[in-house]
């Protein structure tokens, strides 16, 4: 089977493409496992994968022509990650819509032309909540994006539901929580400290926390992530019920208790390089954000958060500083 990954050469995209070559096959629309015998990673960025069932394709997910020529008419399932993130979707209005919303739709057109509906997993996220919120958001509750990303997100969930409805596409809407730890260097998303004052400290270098160690944080591991994409694109489509949107595991951590955590794994020096510094218009996007939501479904569906941040941050140096 033909796999399609946008967003691909991402931070998830590729670690996804490397589980997905690991494990070698998948649910196909027949129901059946199949193997997988290519993955087309499309990103702006050109993907770095050597692997002989991987095709890596530079492109632009909003162009309709590219879409058409990568989609084909043997792809059986897609992962659409492409988007710019939060901070940036914010910051360039235009940019954000165009990437995070009318790409959506041109993929979604051109899933709706394959002889075989493709099972489609979007990654949305928990940017979909805003307003007043309740500690524990419940499953159904009404969506009031404080951000553009998060109603980029929310319409492309609709979407997702209403091409699934059709019949056009079997899709999967996924709630992400925010992502710790990232690897690499800070990137535009506004939760990007969250990865930034434990990574960044490990490596030796002083980190910016731009919010009170009170704030909650709703996270989940690069590892536990990956593995509900799949797990998700391999529950059958009836086990969605009504809606195709789904809040993914995750645990909620204050910034303060990441903070505590950092030092109680790597020694107080290694925490004392946090530097706190409130930024008004990052806090102001974070406290729109879910301290936590309720996440029966997902878990129902043998989906589990990560045991602790504990763990979470022992993972990451054992990936990243072993
Ligand atoms: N990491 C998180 O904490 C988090 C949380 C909630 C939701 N999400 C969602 O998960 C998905 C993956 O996130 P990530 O952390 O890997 O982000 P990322 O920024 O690392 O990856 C996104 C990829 O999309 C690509 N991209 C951007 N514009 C493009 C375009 N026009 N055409 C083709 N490719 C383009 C980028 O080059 C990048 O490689 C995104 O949809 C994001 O909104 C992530």
């Amino acid at each position: 089977m033909k796999i399609v990954i946008t967003g691909g050469a991402g931070f998830l995209g590729l670690r996804l493409a490397k589980e997905l070559l690991a494990r070698g096959s998948l649910t196909a629309s027949s129901g059946r496992a199949e193997a997988i015998s290519r993955i087309v990673i499309l990103d702006v960025v050109r993907a770095m994968l050597d692997d002989p069932r991987v095709r890596c394709v530079a492109g632009d997910v909003a162009d309709p022509t590219l879409i058409a020529e990568v989609i084909g008419d043997d792809t059986a399932t897609i992962f659409h990650l492409a988007a710019v993130v939060s901070g940036q979707a914010e910051a360039e209005f235009d940019l954000g819509m165009r990437v995070n919303l009318d790409a959506t739709r041109i993929l979604l057109e051109a899933c709706r032309k394959l002889p075989v509906a493709p099972r489609v997993v979007f990654t949305s996220s928990c940017a979909v909540f805003g307003g007043a919120l309740p500690a524990l958001v419940p499953e159904t509750w009404n969506l009031q994006p404080q951000t553009s990303y998060g109603t980029q997100k929310v319409i492309g969930e609709l979407l997702v539901n209403d091409y699934s409805r059709k019949g056009f596409i079997d899709g999967r809407a996924l709630r992400l929580p925010t992502i710790c730890v990232r690897p690499g260097i800070p990137n535009l998303a506004a939760s990007s400290f969250a990865s930034g004052i434990i990574r960044e400290p490990l490596a030796g270098v002083e980190a910016i926390c731009p919010v009170g160690p009170e704030t909650p944080m709703w996270l989940s591991s690069p590892r536990a992530v990956v593995g509900h994409f799949i797990a998700a694109h391999e529950v059958p489509a009836a086990a969605f019920g009504a809606s195709r949107s789904l809040n993914l595991p995750g645990i909620t951590v204050s910034v303060g208790e990441m903070a505590a955590t950092l030092e109680r794994v790597a020694g107080r020096e290694v925490a004392s390089r946090i530097r706190w510094e409130p930024d008004a218009r990052i806090a102001k996007i974070v406290s729109g954000w879910p301290a936590g939501v309720e996440t029966a479904r997902a878990r129902e569906m043998g989906m589990q958060a990560d045991a602790g941040f504990e763990e979470i941050v022992r993972a990451y140096i054992a990936d990243e500083h072993p």
